[in-house]
């Protein structure tokens, strides 16, 4: 028998589990043939003996949308849903997205069970509670918090994941052990260390559990956890999204750790192993805009009118939010750090 772990993490919508372990998925939905499911295509065979109570999407962009949401209450309604019954959704952060939003209108509501199939998912989104969707172009414009009652981590899935994605995932779960503090963080290196996922999973989200739970609704400490995060999602919008967001955020880590000018050399040495797995990465990164990247740094939603919050590692191994007036040299201090934290990784 794998070894089985869980956690509950409390909420103004109530506490919800979540349970990990080789196998937890499966054994869920085998006791709940009628479940109607929401899954990644990619699951396809995967679910085929639930197939026809499950309706599959396309793991794209363009199904986080609010026509996509109508598309699937539609089908929700033809599969002859009802509020009695409980949804289960399979798959990455686009599943995610599209059916927390859908669990929450559906008939003003339904409860649910969330199973992620990415490292990013597993370490970080799947709890939380948040929807994000797409408005026209802009990205995550719309969204709402409706957590699901269960999580199911099952750590099968990551078999099949690319490299660079579950080096991603870690490089989410490298930040959250990092901001949960000194101790959180050499855990953490323990684990990747000991290369146990299922424990590195737990550990990842018991330190996300204290952040969401003291500030659920993102006003202060859980703003901290966007450690990494201007620099990163700046950066992934001026690549075009040809660098994905878990090594966006490994960059991003490292272009905070130059910004500050505070060395955090463990922190450093971790995320660029982590990096290097990408393949290619230098050229990606070549092709990078800056007048893309100055842009989606100023639009961040954290900051306030005349000043911009970064979060910036702290001497000692901590993290703090720091706030900068908004102009031309702290604009220019960016794109140093950012142009500092590519170099490193290029010549590495
Ligand atoms: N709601 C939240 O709290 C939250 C948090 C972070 C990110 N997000 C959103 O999540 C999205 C990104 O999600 P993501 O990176 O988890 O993945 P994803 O859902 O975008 O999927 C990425 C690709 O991986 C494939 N895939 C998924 N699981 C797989 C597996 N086990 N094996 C092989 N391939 C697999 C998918 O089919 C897809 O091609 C973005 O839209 C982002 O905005 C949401």
């Amino acid at each position: 028998m794998p070894a089985r772990s869980s956690l509950t993490i409390a909420s103004s919508r109530g506490a919800y589990d979540v349970r990990i372990g080789d196998g937890v998925f499966e054994e869920y939905l085998a006791e709940r043939p009628e479940a109607p499911v929401i899954a990644d295509a990619y699951f396809t065979e995967r679910l085929a003996p639930h197939a026809q109570r499950t309706l599959f999407l396309p793991a794209e962009e363009g199904e986080k949308t609010l026509t996509a949401t109508e598309r699937l209450i539609e089908r929700l309604r033809d599969l002859g849903t009802t509020r009695g019954d409980h949804l289960v959704a399979v798959g990455g952060g686009i599943v995610q997205d599209v059916a927390t939003a859908t669990a929450s209108l559906y008939m003003r509501g339904l409860p649910w069970s969330y199973a992620p199939t990415t490292l990013l998912g597993m370490v970080d989104s799947c709890i939380g509670g948040k929807s994000s969707l797409n408005v026209g172009r802009y990205k995550n414009l719309a969204g709402n918090f409706h957590p699901p009652t269960l999580v199911l981590v099952d750590p099968t899935f990551i078999d099949t994941l690319p490299a660079e994605d579950r080096a991603g995932g870690l490089c989410e779960a490298m930040k959250i052990s990092y901001c949960r503090g000194p101790e959180a963080f050499a855990r953490h290196l323990e684990l990747h260390e000991a290369g146990d996922m299922a424990a590195l999973i737990h550990h990842a989200l018991a330190a996300k559990q204290w952040f969401i739970e003291i500030d659920e609704f993102d006003q202060k400490e859980r703003r901290l956890l966007n450690f990494g995060h201007t620099f990163g999602h700046a950066l992934e919008a001026a690549t075009r999204f040809e660098v994905g967001h878990g090594t966006a955020v490994g960059l991003g880590v490292l272009a905070a750790e130059a910004f500050a000018g505070h060395p955090a050399p463990q922190l450093a040495a971790h995320a660029s192993s982590l990096i290097a797995v990408a393949e290619n990465l230098p050229a990606r990164l070549a092709r990078r805009d800056p007048a893309v990247f100055e842009a989606a740094v100023l639009s961040d939603k954290k900051h306030s009118h005349g000043h911009l919050h970064l979060i910036v590692p702290t001497p000692g191994g901590g993290i703090a939010e720091q706030r900068l007036p908004r102009d031309d040299a702290t604009i220019a201090r960016v794109h140093e750090a950012m142009d500092e934290a590519i170099a490193t990784v290029s010549a590495s």
